[in-house]
């Protein structure tokens, strides 16, 4: 197959090829290990390799994916597979982007137990109560959400998918006793209601979240919703 790989060095940007053997089960990343183990001068992020860590994120033949997860043969496309960085990022070098941003909205979101959970006694939980908000803590950042999130390209304030799963996951745990509507207000203030609702972030999470569905709930919990501004007049009876 043939093999494309986009490189930048701060200076330019260019193109590798490579003509490589089609190896079933494969996963990206140990596609490009390969790779390297002959050139290795080409930068890219790994650590963990079990979809954990959430450094591995590229994009291969125009999808946001986790490289450690994602295997070749459901990416290829007419035995070509082109790996490139992920889009709505700053490139450092080759597939490697900056993640500042993800220490940097956590920071502005607020996104911590506001009053500290006590450590010197057990903070139960129910079963019912954990449910609400278990698979929003598979988060793991990866930002592939982010990566794909069209409202980006038109609110520049639109904090980002998964920092409304991270959101909501603080809202609807019952641990959590910060005053739930301040949170929602500081929601806002990033975008909760710039969504567009393209449905990319549901579609690109490696671990099953909606991020999309996660934004409409905390909407629906905003005791102070904004008045919808159709731009035209809608008292037509
Ligand atoms: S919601 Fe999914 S895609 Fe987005 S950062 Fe978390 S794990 Fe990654
Ligand atoms: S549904 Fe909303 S949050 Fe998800 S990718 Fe689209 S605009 Fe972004
Ligand atoms: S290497 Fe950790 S998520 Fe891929």
């Amino acid at each position: 197959m043939k093999l494309l790989i986009k490189r930048f060095n701060n200076q330019k940007v260019w193109f590798d090829e490579f003509n490589v053997d089609f190896k079933e089960d494969e996963t990206i990343l140990e596609l490009l290990d390969r790779i390297n183990r002959k050139k290795r001068d080409i930068a890219y992020r790994s650590f963990c390799r079990s979809s954990i860590c959430g450094t591995c994120t590229v994009k291969v033949n125009d999808k946001t994916v986790l490289a450690c997860k994602a295997k070749v043969k459901d990416l290829i496309q007419n035995e070509e597979l082109i790996i490139e960085p992920v889009d709505r990022s700053k490139v450092i070098r080759d597939l490697v982007v900056d993640h500042e941003y993800i220490e940097k909205s956590i920071k502005e979101n607020r996104l911590w137990f506001e009053d500290e959970i006590r450590s010197d006694i057990e903070n139960l939980q129910t079963p019912e109560e954990l449910a609400k908000y278990d698979k929003q803590t598979d988060c793991i950042m990866c930002m592939a959400c982010y990566f794909e999130c069209e409202a980006l390209d038109y609110k520049q304030a639109f904090a980002g998918p998964f920092i409304f799963t991270k959101y909501y996951r603080f809202v609807f745990d019952s641990r959590d006793k910060s005053d739930k509507q301040q949170r929602i207000e500081l929601a806002k203030e990033h975008g909760l209601y710039d969504c567009i609702n393209c449905q990319k972030c549901v579609m690109v999470c490696p671990k099953g979240i909606t991020s999309a569905f996660d934004i409409k709930a905390l909407q629906a919990n905003d005791k102070n919703p904004p008045v919808q501004d159709f731009g035209f007049e809608t008292n037509f009876f």
